[in-house]
C-alpha cells in the first residue's frame, strides 16, 4: 500500500448510521477484531474485551435501555436550559437499534508500576497526588482502547462496511453491562455499530495548519 492509498482509506472513512437489512459475516467482524488488537496500547497490557451482539433483540433492548436513561435526562428541569440540542441528543440516542451487529468495548482498568507508587503515596504525599491526578486524566485504558477502535473501524471501512463509534450509550453503562453479563472489573468503554453502509455522508476537517504547531 502506497502512500495515496492510506491517505485514501483514512479519508474515506465516514461514521455510518444506515445500514442495509443484510446480515454481516462473523469472519469479517472477527478480523476486524482481530486486527484491532494490533493496535498499540499501554504496556501492551490488552486489557480490552470485545462483544459482539447479533442477536436482534439484544440490540434492541440494549437501544431500550439507552433511550430509557436519555429521555430521563432530558425530561430534567436543567435540560431546559440546551433544550434543542438535547431534543436532538435524544432523539438520536438510540438509531444504532437497527445495526446488523453491535459490538460492545471494555476494559480493565490499567495500572502501570509508576500509578501503583503513586497510588500508596498519594494518601499522604500532595505531589504525587496531584501526579496520579494528571495520570488520572487521561487513562491509559481507555486511550489504548480508543487505538483499537480506530483500527476497528479502518478494518471495518476497507472490508466495505460502515461502522459508528458510540459513546453516548455509556449514559446506560450499567444496563448494558448486565444486558452482556459482563464480567466483574471490565468497564464499558462505547459500542461500535456496524454493518453494510446505506448511506454515503460527506464530512470535512479543519486544515491542518489550524491545529498544527512546530516547535523547532
Ligand atoms: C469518542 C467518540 C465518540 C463518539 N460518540 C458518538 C455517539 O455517541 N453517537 C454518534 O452518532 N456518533 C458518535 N461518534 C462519531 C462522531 O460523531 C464522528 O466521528 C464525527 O462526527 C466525525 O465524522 P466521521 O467519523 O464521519 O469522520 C463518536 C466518535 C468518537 C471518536
Amino acid at each position: 500500500m502506497n502512500i495515496q492509498e492510506l491517505e485514501g482509506l483514512i479519508k474515506g472513512r465516514r461514521s455510518i448510521r444506515n445500514w442495509k437489512k443484510v446480515a454481516v459475516p462473523d469472519e469479517l467482524i472477527q478480523k476486524a477484531v482481530e486486527l484491532a488488537t494490533w493496535a498499540p496500547n499501554g504496556g501492551n497490557y490488552q486489557g480490552w474485551r470485545f462483544i459482539i451482539v447479533k442477536r436482534k433483540e439484544m440490540i434492541e433492548k440494549i437501544a431500550d435501555a439507552v433511550q430509557s436513561v436519555s429521555d430521563k435526562i432530558a425530561s430534567w428541569p436543567e435540560a431546559m436550559s440546551w433544550q434543542e440540542d438535547v431534543k436532538r441528543y435524544q432523539k438520536n440516542a438510540s438509531f444504532f437499534r437497527n445495526a446488523p451487529a453491535c459490538i460492545g468495548v471494555f476494559s480493565g482498568g490499567y495500572q502501570s508500576p509508576m500509578d501503583k507508587v503513586l497510588m500508596i503515596r498519594e494518601s499522604f504525599d500532595p505531589e504525587a497526588k496531584e501526579i496520579l491526578g494528571f495520570r488520572r486524566s487521561a487513562p491509559t485504558a481507555v486511550q489504548s482502547t480508543a487505538a483499537a477502535v480506530t483500527t476497528m473501524l479502518l478494518a471495518f471501512h476497507h472490508m466495505g462496511l460502515g461502522a459508528v463509534w458510540l459513546v453516548s450509550p455509556i449514559q446506560a453503562k450499567k444496563e448494558i453491562e448486565t444486558i452482556l453479563k459482563v464480567e466483574s472489573g471490565m468497564d464499558l468503554i462505547c459500542l461500535v455499530a456496524v454493518g453494510y453502509p446505506d448511506e454515503s455522508p460527506q464530512k470535512d476537517r479543519k486544515p491542518v495548519d489550524q491545529v498544527l504547531e512546530f516547535v523547532y
